[in-house]
């Protein structure tokens, strides 16, 4: 699925709440928050079966185009064919991604944008819901 928000306007202290099933073949999904889809300052994007770590967590940001330096997080406790929810917190220099179970990963504001205008979410996830609070 893909769903795509083009001129919202998140900015710290604000939340996004999804929900959703990972499908029961999942390869990778993904959430990406910025100002279009060449800037992201945030690419949080879960993967089962990367071909380096298997099932694994990975963030990125991309500017005009260009993927910044990754960051991983080898515990995915996200599980294909389970239902999950995962919260994306702005706090203005982070961005905290809370994942079932309690795990939370961060990952810097590495340019200081200060608000979000984009947000898309594609990939092996069957979203069922998404909140912005
Ligand atoms: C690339 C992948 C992109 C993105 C990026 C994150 O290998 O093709 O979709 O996930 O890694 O660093």
């Amino acid at each position: 699925m893909e769903l795509e928000l083009k001129d919202v306007c998140l900015s710290a202290g604000d939340h996004l709440q999804l929900k959703g099933t990972v499908l029961h073949h999942a390869d990778r999904f993904q959430i990406d928050l910025g100002s279009s889809a060449d800037d992201l300052a945030l690419h949080f994007n879960p993967r089962f079966h990367d071909d380096q770590d298997g099932a694994v967590l990975v963030c990125n940001s991309k500017s005009d185009g260009c993927w910044g330096d990754e960051r991983r997080e080898i515990h995915n406790p996200l599980k294909r064919g389970e239902e999950v929810k995962i919260v994306l917190k702005l706090t203005g220099d982070m961005f905290k991604v809370e994942l079932p179970g309690g795990q939370e990963m961060q990952f810097p504001n590495r340019n200081g944008a200060d608000f979000i205008s984009y947000v898309r979410v594609r990939g092996d996830l069957k979203l069922s819901s998404f909140k912005i609070s």
